[in-house]
């Protein structure tokens, strides 16, 4: 089958750039100036499966030429370049179409042959039938062209069991709220914060969500540290403050935005003077923040005291990093059978961290029983420079294999949140709708931004 063709609209020197990469990778580059050109050129050919917009350079040429990737039965998507402060704001409210992915400059071209590559793939695959009627298929199955890994049992079922979706109706339609994802495992030194980190950034970065993370670690906590913020607002210092002033600053305002977009939030930059930090206070501040964002991830210290308590009650779903060893092993077995009384056992999702050391994964799934949805392969010092840089690695080393593995993990679990996700779309909106939509989606992030 002869390769797709990638319609791209980028200024000359970075379209060439790009242009000699996808060749490489044996995809040929198609330059558009214009909505019409785009047009032209979907109606003439029918290999062009994804287009290169950029967002950032002239916003309402791109804002029509996205119209027209969507228009009448066509989905082609889109890897769009926004301004990185604008990623940070996206307030894209889950309605995000699944398969676009973001970038920002500075970029490689490198990294974006990867990129167009994962999502070409993903195309390809999908049969011609559920292609045009724009399904999006579990993603589980094909996946990025670096995922050795792609062969991992996940158990996508027991995962959309393991969390139910809640809705909210605002204004008389269906609008989602931010899905509460724990990050926890009893055991320390397990990629607890390290998988925090990197699968917030995927999330927001590559996945169009908006994502806040919460280091509910007040002991030993470096969620700030390990992405460069220096001596961020912290929960515990707001609260003072409002105390005092009498007013109130909700957790988004208070969160600190990190270049990869996401919002950190941390409770305390000491283990001391933390009375103010009432559990059920904390639970109530981070489940209202839900309609700010699609994700609030957290990042736990390894207790079970009363916050984690009221935090596990909240959580939609709890991800479980477990270490092929037997100390971590036993460790999950401990949480799964406390989960039990804590009546969370059903919320429980296992990611294999470091999977290719150690204990064979399979053996890992059977003794711990909790449904494994992703792997996650040992990077070396990877992490640790990343964060020697305060970046994640998902933006720092964006071709790297472990990267590919938490991509997955994000898919899976954004795809088993979207209930309608593997159901055909039932109508298609039409262009100037689309045009409108996003408009007015870009209008309250610009008006956020400046
Ligand atoms: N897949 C991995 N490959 C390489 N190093 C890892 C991996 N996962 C975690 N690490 C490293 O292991 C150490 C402990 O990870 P961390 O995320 O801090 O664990 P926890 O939050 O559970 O205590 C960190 O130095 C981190 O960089
Ligand atoms: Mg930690």
């Amino acid at each position: 089958m002869p390769r797709s063709a990638v319609a791209i609209s980028l200024p000359p020197a970075e379209f060439n750039a790009v242009r000699d990469n996808l060749a490489e990778a044996g995809y040929e580059a198609i330059p558009v100036e214009s909505a019409d050109e785009l047009e032209q050129l979907l109606t003439d050919r029918a290999d062009v499966n994804c287009a290169i917009l950029d967002g950032e350079t002239d916003f309402d040429r791109t804002l029509e030429m996205y119209a027209v990737l969507r228009d009448g039965d066509r989905n082609v998507p889109a890897l769009m370049l926004m301004p990185p402060r604008a990623l940070g704001r996206m307030g894209l409210g889950g309605r995000a179409d699944a398969r676009d992915e973001y970038f920002t400059r500075p970029y490689s071209a490198e990294s974006l042959r990867w990129r167009v590559e994962a999502m070409l793939i993903r195309v390809e695959n999908v049969p011609a039938e559920a292609a045009t009627h724009g399904t999006l298929l579990s993603r589980g199955s094909s996946e990025a062209p670096t995922a050795e890994v792609a062969t991992q049992s996940a158990d996508s079922a027991a995962l959309e069991a393991a969390a139910p979706p809640r809705q909210g109706m605002i204004g008389g339609a269906a609008r989602k709220r931010g899905r509460i994802l724990i990050v926890f495992n009893p055991k320390g030194g397990v990629g607890k914060t390290t998988i925090s980190i990197n699968t917030g950034s995927a999330m927001q970065m590559h996945k169009g969500q908006r994502v806040l993370l919460v280091d509910c670690d007040t002991i030993t906590g470096h969620i700030a540290a390990s992405l460069g913020l220096q001596q961020p607002r912290t929960l515990a210092n707001a609260w003072r403050d409002n105390a005092i002033t009498g007013m109130f600053e909700s957790v988004e305002q208070i969160a600190s935005i990190h270049s990869s977009g996401i919002g950190v939030l941390v409770m305390a930059e000491s283990p001391l003077h933390t009375e103010i930090l009432e559990p059920q206070r904390v639970a109530d501040a981070i489940m209202a923040a839900r309609d700010s964002y699609d994700w609030i991830i957290l990042d736990m210290h390894p207790d079970y005291g009363p916050l984690n308590q009221a935090l596990f009650d909240q959580a939609d779903t709890i991800l479980v990093p477990v270490t092929p060893d037997v100390p971590c092993i036993r460790a999950a077995v401990q949480f799964r059978e406390l989960a039990v009384e804590l009546e969370i056992r059903d919320r429980l999702v296992m990611v294999i961290n470091r999977a290719n050391s150690g204990v064979a994964a399979g053996d890992v799934e059977r003794v711990v029983a909790i449904p494994a949805i992703a792997r996650i392969r040992s990077a070396g010092m990877l992490f640790v420079r990343a964060a020697d840089e305060g970046k994640s690695a998902v933006e720092r080393f964006p071709t790297a294999k472990v990267v590919g593995d938490i991509d997955i993990l994000a898919d899976r679990l954004i795809n088993a949140a979207e209930p309608g996700s593997t159901a055909p779309r039932s109508s298609y909106p039409s262009r100037n709708r689309i045009t409108d939509t996003f408009r007015g989606l870009f209008d309250r992030i610009a008006t956020q931004v400046s």
